[in-house]
């Protein structure tokens, strides 16, 4: 069986994906599970955040047009079985240059087939980009899974509809019928306030149990351990925060099937 892999998705920015691809991927990696992170964003916040520096020529920039292989690209990381291919500012152009290749939906998920079935890992996490650009319809093409995260703010299930639709037009135009939605996180929960509160409720009530049990907590924690490097996990391991991410990532294991 191939590793799967899970796209982290959704065209806001600042609502928590990156925060969970890093936090997912190390808690899995701690799980046990050998995962690949694969930072998609040319800011490179997912790069950083499990401590590794932007570097020239390290992203997948050159092998989606068609020069050099995704698995040269991986790079291990400090904690033990998490390895990342790096992101840097490069990426932007992928974006205008992949539109003059006929298969510019699907050249990630061809670059990804032999790390997938290469038996290096159990599980590939894609960090996306803020918009619904091409290297977000890549991941999309290429995933298994999407795992939609939501701020908990008032705007929360503004935009999840454009996601829907896409998400249907992905499945059904036959781009990536396997495609499956494998649940909504809720983040930046703050149990101080009724509108957090109001906001889970409403997204409950829309997406019933695709939605995450654990919602992830709003705590500065979470916002400057990438600064040092580290996943939560290994920055602050007896926080709240840690505690929820361990507990999201075993909720995603099982959706997963593993
Ligand atoms: N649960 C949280 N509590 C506090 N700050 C958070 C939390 N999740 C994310 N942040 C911060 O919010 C900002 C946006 O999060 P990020 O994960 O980068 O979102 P995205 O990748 O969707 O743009 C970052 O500065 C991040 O550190
Ligand atoms: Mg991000």
């Amino acid at each position: 069986m191939p590793a799967p892999i899970l796209a982290i998705a959704n065209q806001k920015g600042g609502v928590g994906k990156t925060t969970t691809s890093i936090n997912l991927a190390a808690c899995m990696a701690a799980a046990g599970k050998r995962v690949l992170l694969v930072d998609l964003d040319p800011q490179a916040n997912a790069t950083s955040g499990v401590g590794l520096e932007k570097l020239e020529g390290g992203s997948l920039y050159a092998p989606l047009l068609g020069e050099g292989t995704a698995l040269e690209r991986v790079k291990p990381t400090a904690f033990d079985r998490l390895s990342v291919i790096p992101s840097e500012v490069d990426l932007c152009g992928v974006e205008l240059e992949l539109g003059r290749f006929e298969d510019r939906l699907s050249r990630l998920r061809a670059l990804l087939a032999p790390v997938c079935g290469g038996g290096d890992f159990d599980l590939v996490v894609l960090d996306c980009p803020p918009a619904l650009g091409l290297l977000t319809l890549n991941a999309l093409a290429a995933a298994d899974h999407l795992l939609v995260p939501l701020q908990c703010e008032y705007y929360a299930l503004e935009g999840i509809s454009t996601i829907r639709r896409l998400f249907d037009q992905l499945r059904e135009g036959g781009v990536n019928p396997r495609l499956n939605l494998l649940g909504v996180a809720m983040t930046m929960f703050d149990g101080r306030t009724r509108l957090s509160q109001q906001v889970v409720a409403e997204v409950r009530e829309h997406f019933g149990d695709l939605v995450f049990p654990t919602v992830i907590p709003r705590t500065t924690r979470l916002a400057e351990a990438p600064s040092f490097g580290k996943p939560i996990l290994h920055y602050d391991p007896y926080s709240a925060a840690s505690a929820a991410y361990e507990l999201l990532a075993a909720e995603v294991l099982k959706r997963l099937g593993f």
